[in-house]
């Protein structure tokens, strides 16, 4: 395995990613922490992540000097590189001229990173962020890798197995970046590469059991793949200590909820309580048309049910959730921040608190696609692990204004339609997400001879690959064309269909 020494790196889970894709095993440590990691791991090779810090600071976090004394080979990246550097004896400066964003370096020496990848004299695209830079390298070391910018894009000491670079490896920005931590995870450290997902369950069901002991377990369903892949897991570990509850809000798709409670009791005979909560949900979203306030009614209505029936089933120490790294990422890096609320987001964040309860999270290290292949490594039908994601507040945001069971009724079938044409076309998995969104204005329209005087709906497909930024899906105009008149036609209540062009920024995804 490696060991991964985190020195608050916004995008070291990206490290840990790549080595993943190398088929290597790795945990993150921070770096206050990392001896006891490392005592227990027994690792093949060390990665330094880059961090906010400065070397020059007083109090800035090092690496434990073991690290660089045992032997074993280390990558260092950004403020790895300058923590490193300083440890060994160069020499470390702060620089006025900060480099950020794409740069290309030119490759200047061998190094056993390169082997079967770049050659002397090519230059490369990569992505550099730093501030202060090495002034003068520690003996032993040589450059490999220059640019104007970076004099010591890449610079290593190739005996003792030290590699280190001004920039982010880890970043899709860098094209050869996943290539380079391969080369050091397999090539230099000597690990084999055979590492899957079917090891990440297995080790994931040791953690889960070494945490929960005998202790019960309660975990809330959404209907989304992220608490499906957990609560299905956690069942794989600790079998009947779990009980999954799933606060039917009645703002699901069409035929969503079913689907949840017949794969989780039929299919895996996981014990499940669907608490069918539709007529508390709509009788509170009456007269709320503020997105803000239906958000923040849904949220916390969703905690009182839950928290009700986690009563009812009594004695549960542990909260199982299907929190994802892009999750953990948000809500560090916007903890104390001076960020301004977008969405207040749902989610049940509030609810270990008010119960006591522990959290037991085992995809925490994950990414979306990641909890997808596990997903299927656990069994979960195709059709419901590629599913597009969907907000915890359901088809509520989907309505502007009021939201009825009328309203909610119309959506669900206009939307039914749009997807089954995305999907008769092939388009879904190329879509991050696509719905229908009703608008709360009426239009005038004519059908047959007569008058019609009925809602708009809104067409909405955006792709992405983490939802925080999104651009529309370019649908050709015949495929609208036909899923306009197929909503007109078979779902009463609308008479007229647009297409939403907004990417985001400046939109958001959802409409509230
Ligand atoms: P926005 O609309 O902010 O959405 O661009 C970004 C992504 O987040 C989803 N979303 C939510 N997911 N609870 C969730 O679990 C929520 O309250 C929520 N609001 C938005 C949205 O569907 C998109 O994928």
């Amino acid at each position: 395995s490696i060991l991964i020494v985190d020195f608050g790196s916004q995008v070291t889970q990206l490290i840990a990613r790549r080595v993943r894709e190398a088929g290597v095993y790795s945990e993150i440590a921070p770096f206050n922490a990392a001896e006891e990691a490392f005592d227990r791991l027994k690792p093949k090779g060390i990665i330094f992540s880059g961090g906010p810090s400065s070397v020059m600071w007083e109090d800035s976090p090092r690496a434990p000097q073991r690290f660089l004394e045992c032997g074993l080979p280390v990558l260092a990246i950004c403020y790895g590189q300058q923590t490193m550097a300083h440890q060994l004896g160069g020499r470390v400066a702060g620089s006025d001229n900060r480099e950020f964003g794409r740069a290309f370096i030119e490759v200047v020496g061998a190094s056993a990173l390169f082997d079967g990848l770049w050659k002397i004299g090519e230059s490369h695209q990569v992505w550099m962020s730093h501030g202060d830079r090495v002034e003068a390298l520690p003996e032993g070391f040589s450059i490999v890798a220059r640019s104007e910018g970076a004099p010591y894009a890449i610079a290593t000491d190739e005996a003792r197995r030290f590699y280190s670079m001004m920039f982010h490896p880890e970043v899709v920005h860098t094209p050869d970046g996943g290539k380079l931590i391969a080369n050091f995870a397999r090539h230099v450290c000597g690990l084999a590469g055979d590492w899957t997902m079917a090891e990440y369950r297995e080790a994931k069901i040791a953690d889960i059991r070494a945490q929960v002991g005998s202790s019960k377990v309660i975990c809330g369903l959404s209907g989304g793949v992220d608490s499906a892949v957990a609560a299905v897991l956690l069942h794989e570990a600790i079998g009947d200590q779990l009980t999954c509850v799933f606060v039917d809000h009645g703002l699901m798709r069409l035929g969503e909820a079913d689907q949840v409670v017949s794969l989780f009791r039929e299919h895996y005979g996981i014990p499940l309580v669907h608490v069918n909560a539709e007529a508390l949900f709509l009788d509170g979203l009456a007269g709320l048309t503020d997105p803000e306030a239906k958000r923040k009614f849904i949220g916390k209505t969703f905690i009182d049910v839950f928290d009700a029936e986690a009563k009812k089933i009594g004695g549960a120490d542990f909260l199982g959730q299907g929190t994802l790294y892009p999750d953990v990422i948000e809500s560090v890096s916007f903890t104390g921040g001076p960020s301004v609320t977008i969405k207040s987001h749902h989610n049940v964040g509030g609810l270990p608190d008010r119960m006591n309860m522990k959290l037991v999270e085992p995809l925490r290290e994950l990414f979306k696609d990641e909890v997808r292949v596990l997903g299927k490594e656990l069994g979960l039908p195709d059709i419901f692990v590629g599913r597009h994601p969907f907000p915890g507040p359901g088809l509520a945001i989907r309505i502007p204004g009021e939201v009825t069971k009328e309203r909610c009724d119309i959506l669900r079938k206009a939307d039914a339609i749009y997807l089954e044409e995305i999907r008769a076309a092939g388009l879904y998995d190329a879509i991050w997400q696509a719905f229908a969104v009703l608008l709360p204005v009426r239009t005038v329209g004519v059908m047959g001879d007569h008058r019609t005087y009925d809602s708009v709906c809104a067409l909405r497909a955006v792709t992405s690959t983490d939802g925080m930024t999104a651009d529309i899906y370019p649908f050709d105009s015949a495929f609208l064309a036909r899923v306009a008149t197929r909503i007109v036609n078979e779902v009463k209540g609308i008479n007229r269909v647009t297409y939403d062009y907004t990417s985001k920024p400046p939109g958001t995804i959802e409409w509230e």
